[in-house]
């Protein structure tokens, strides 16, 4: 199969014939892009919606980490969605596109209890994350090093933050989101 290049229409070496990637590999890169797109955009919509509602004794510390989530979630919306700007497509970020490409389990009534937002945040977190690893390893087999890269980037704050939210859960609460 033919490399892609590091950004389309850009040869990938010296060669007197640049190594594009086929319409085909665009679109297949382009889709997958676009469903992480919703998921990442509804994940970052669940650390608002945890980050307003959670009250109890470690109230400051959740209600501050869920905001910080927020915001590194926030840039890893702008990467996927112009990642796919770059590969010739169209970044569907609309709410109606979130709506029917998301993956992740809807949020669940958690009340105020700050154990229950901490779980429905973890699953989250962890549903999006295998989303993210499976992406990579199709980047990788379309030879979208550019592509890898950036979900490799998500994944790896993706994986802390995991560690933050589990944290704060007792060893069965944390092991029952995974
Ligand atoms: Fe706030």
């Amino acid at each position: 199969m033919a490399a892609i290049a590091a950004t389309p229409g850009v040869s990938a070496g010296s060669g007197a014939t640049p190594a594009r990637p086929s319409p085909a590999q665009c679109k297949r890169a382009r889709d997958l892009l676009n469903q992480r797109l919703a998921e990442c955009i509804d994940l970052q919509m669940q650390c608002k919606q945890a980050h307003w509602n959670v009250r109890g004794a470690n109230f400051i510390a959740l209600h501050e980490l869920f905001d910080d989530i927020n915001g590194a979630v926030e840039d890893y919306v702008d990467l996927v969605a112009e990642r796919v700007v770059q590969l010739g497509g169209v970044a569907e970020g609309t709410l109606g596109s979130v709506v029917a490409g998301t993956s992740l389990p809807p949020y669940p009534p958690c009340g105020s209890e700050d154990t229950r937002h901490l779980q429905a945040l973890a699953t989250a977190l962890s549903t999006f994350g295998s989303g993210v690893r499976q992406g990579i390893d199709e980047m990788t087999r379309l030879d979208d090093a550019a592509s890898a890269d950036i979900l490799t980037e998500v994944l790896r704050g993706i994986d802390k933050w995991l560690w933050f939210v589990e944290a704060h859960l007792p060893a069965r609460a944390a092991s029952a989101s995974a």
